[in-house]
Formats: C-alpha cells, sequence, structure tokens
C-alpha cells in the first residue's frame, strides 16, 4: 500500500515542518506531543497482550510494548536535557497528555485503543507505524547530532514494527470478513491520519 504519505507532497510540508528553527523550549514542545504517542502505544499494546490468543503475535507485541516504553524514556530523557527534569515535571508531568490544539491526534489514540480483534490491532500497528516512520525520517535530516542518534534507534523499531504488523496480517488475517475489518480499519486510519498530519504540519509547534 502506498500511502499519502509517501507522496511529494507531504515530504514536502512536513520537510518545511521540521526544517523550522527550535530553540530548547520548542523542541520540549515538539517532543512531548511524539512522547503521547508512543506512550499511548505502551499502554495500548499492552491492554492488548492478554487478549492476543496467538502466541507469535503474543510475542511481537512484547517486543512492541518494551521498544514503544524506550522511545517514550527516549523522548523524556531528551526533554530533560533541553529544559531540566524540574522543568519537565511540572510543564509535562503526565506522558499521555500535552498541551497540543489538534483533537484529531488525540482521536487517533482514542481509536487505537479501541481496536478489539487483530486484523484492527495489526492495521494500526503497521500504518500508524509506518506514518510515525515517514515523519522521523523526515526529521533526521533536521535535527541535532543527539537526537538524531536516538532517532536512528526508534527509527530502526519502527520499521521492525510496520514489517511485523504486514507479517501477522498476511499469516493470521484469513478470512474474508478479517480481511474486509483490515481494509476498512486501514481506511479509518488513513483518513484520521491525514486530519492528524493537515493539524500537525499547519500547527505553530
Ligand atoms: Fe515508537
Ligand atoms: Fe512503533
Amino acid at each position: 500500500m502506498t500511502t499519502i504519505f509517501e507522496q511529494p507532497s507531504f515530504i514536502e510540508a512536513a520537510t518545511k515542518f521540521f526544517g523550522r528553527q527550535r530553540g530548547p523550549e520548542e523542541l520540549a514542545r515538539l517532543f512531548a506531543i511524539f512522547r503521547v504517542g508512543e506512550h499511548h502505544a505502551v499502554i495500548t499494546i499492552g491492554d492488548w497482550l492478554k487478549s492476543t490468543p496467538e502466541l507469535e503475535v503474543k510475542t511481537g507485541f512484547s517486543r512492541l510494548i518494551w521498544d514503544e516504553g524506550r522511545h517514550t524514556q527516549i523522548w523524556t530523557q531528551r526533554m530533560a536535557e533541553l529544559i531540566s527534569q524540574e522543568a519537565v515535571d511540572r510543564l509535562y508531568p503526565d506522558p499521555r497528555q500535552v498541551a497540543f490544539a489538534n483533537t484529531e491526534y488525540f482521536r487517533l489514540w482514542d481509536e487505537y485503543g479501541k481496536a478489539d480483534c487483530l486484523p484492527k490491532r495489526l492495521a494500526y500497528i503497521y500504518v500508524v507505524d509506518g506514518w510515525a516512520a515517514i515523519a522521523y525520517s523526515v526529521y533526521l535530516n533536521h535535527i541535532d547530532p543527539v537526537t538524531k542518534w536516538h532517532l536512528q534507534t526508534i527509527l530502526t523499531d519502527e520499521h521492525f514494527h510496520v514489517a511485523f504488523g504486514r507479517q501477522m496480517a498476511e499469516k493470521y488475517v484469513m478470512s474474508e470478513r478479517d480481511k474486509d475489518l483490515l481494509a476498512r480499519e486501514e481506511e479509518k486510519i488513513a483518513a484520521i491520519l491525514l486530519n492528524v498530519t493537515d493539524g500537525f504540519l499547519s500547527s505553530e509547534v
């Protein structure tokens, strides 16, 4: 599936957004927004673990939880290095929340949490992480060396998550009903992500 996020117009808009000069406070605010997504993934995939009978998928989910936890940790650490731990505790006490005027961004994580069967869950993993991977790839060209080093690690993980989601979908999404659920969920997520992206790229962050 080639998404809209791989189109030149998206890359161009993302390059403009990520290429903007930002001081430490602005960077911390941006990383706080990234962190919301990473941390929601930890919580949501953690919730899914128990109700996923397929052992291979369960094992993969365990790695995803660990990875997303590490990503949450990395962004938190960078925020503290930029603006101090005291400022992070005061301004960004809860990694699930941040003052960001984009309701679609939060709706994405709410919808993610509602995925109640394997086809829907796998769609979230490879579509949302595919989107994150493209955004992070663009950002790699505009970031300071320390964050870049961390971001490369995160990016490698996200690429693994996308491949894992797709492989599991190929293997376990077999029936027509499940294939239909997967396709519908993909469409739904792509529509939300389009709004999220518009909100992101036009925001002042
Ligand atoms: Fe992540
Ligand atoms: Fe991920």
